[in-house]
């Protein structure tokens, strides 16, 4: 058991995170492209990658991309000062594609004005599923319940400065920002955060207040994703005025179904007011196949909201929960389980496509 900041990873599950055959980390070793430590598990020494060392070798990989990939990425990849000879790299990721890409969409949020859906849930290992890759992430609670602080193992959050600090108080937003992880920020939340919709409803530009102190720190990070607190309310709606993606996570009942029409038209309308265009995305969660009622959900989904859905859908898991109990990512509870590889293929699916 490890927390996230401490998680190390097998040579067979760096492989399968870098879509990599086994065989070559080795090679990747000698060749001084990946550290690998020796780390003692009972009674042996095991090879093993730390999360920082595994996230350098990603950075590596991207700021060397071969040329043919620059049109897949966003500013500052030609930068990259290369010592590494560019055939190693082609040749050891020469089918990994995704590896070589930046986020579609650096500013992200998991939304549903109900609750229990798996927003907070999904968030979390979304964000350290991403931070793995070597994407410097900046994770944003914006629920007073703090369900996502509390999932990125952050306990003391009630002594710390949160996004009602820089949208009502004018705290520079740089100082409600914590470390959590190598890679990975998070602006925490606690319950003082439920108060916040009076006093912001009384500001001017109240729904352009956090595009605009996200806008001073967004070139230090790939990738921001918030977690939204579960209500039509102006904080998620400024959320939204920031945001170019918003993934709806919706489990696979039928009342999250039947809250869809009341949660797409409320995107909508905030488009139209705002002049804002948003990728929406649709995340069928907690899909169970063995139960009618599920499939007739997704079923429906799909057929209503067929452009939207994402191909990925996420399975009701113990393991997902287990994750939470431990406030960690759920490949220390299990990495070849069934949910580690729906957290891998969603955060595929939303980071680059
Ligand atoms: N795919 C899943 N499989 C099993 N349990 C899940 C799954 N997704 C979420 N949960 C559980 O459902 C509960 C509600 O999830 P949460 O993320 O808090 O929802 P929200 O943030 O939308 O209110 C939590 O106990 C969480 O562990
Ligand atoms: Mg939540």
């Amino acid at each position: 058991m490890a927390t996230f900041r401490e998680m190390c990873f097998t040579p067979a599950e760096f492989a399968s995170l870098a879509k990599l055959d086994k065989s070559i980390v080795g090679e990747l070793e000698e060749q001084g492209l990946l550290r690998v430590i020796k780390k003692k598990v009972g009674n042996v020494d095991r090879k093993m990658i730390t999360l920082e060392d595994m996230q350098n070798y990603f950075r590596m990989v991207r700021d060397n991309a071969p040329a043919e990939f620059a049109h897949e990425m966003g500013d500052g990849a030609e930068a990259a000062g290369s010592q590494i000879p560019v055939e190693a790299v082609e040749s050891v990721a020469a089918a990994t594609a995704t590896l070589f890409k930046r986020p579609r969409n650096k500013i992200q949020m998991f939304y549903n004005v109900k609750g229990g859906t798996g927003k907070s849930t999904l968030t979390a290992q979304y964000v350290m599923r991403a931070s793995m890759m070597g994407l410097r992430v900046l994770a944003i609670d914006l629920d007073g319940q703090g369900h996502l602080t509390v999932n990125l193992d952050v306990l003391d959050a009630h002594e710390r400065p949160t996004i009602y600090d820089v949208l009502i108080n004018d705290l520079p937003i740089h100082q409600s920002v914590m470390n959590v992880a190598p890679g990975l920020d998070l602006i925490p939340a606690n319950l003082g955060l439920c108060n916040i919709e009076i006093p912001l409803n009384n500001k001017p530009r109240r729904e352009y207040r956090l595009q605009e102190a996200l806008a001073k720190i967004a070139d230090q990070y790939d990738l921001i994703v918030a977690d939204t607190n579960p209500a039509a309310s102006i904080l998620n709606g400024s959320m939204l005025v920031a945001a170019g993606l918003v993934n709806v996570v919706c489990a696979t009942n039928p009342l999250s179904f039947h809250g869809m029409s009341l949660v797409m038209t409320t995107i909508e309308e905030l488009e139209r007011e705002f002049r804002h265009t948003l990728q929406v995305r649709i995340v069928p969660n907690m899909y169970d196949n063995r139960e009618v009622i599920s499939q007739e959900v997704l079923g429906e989904l799909r057929a209503q909201f067929m452009d939207f859905c994402t191909k990925t859908v996420v399975n009701r898991s113990a393991d997902l929960n287990e994750a939470t109990k431990r406030r960690t990512t759920v490949w220390d509870v299990s990495s070849k389980g069934a949910a580690a590889q729906d957290i891998n293929s969603l955060a595929e699916e939303l980071i680059f496509s």
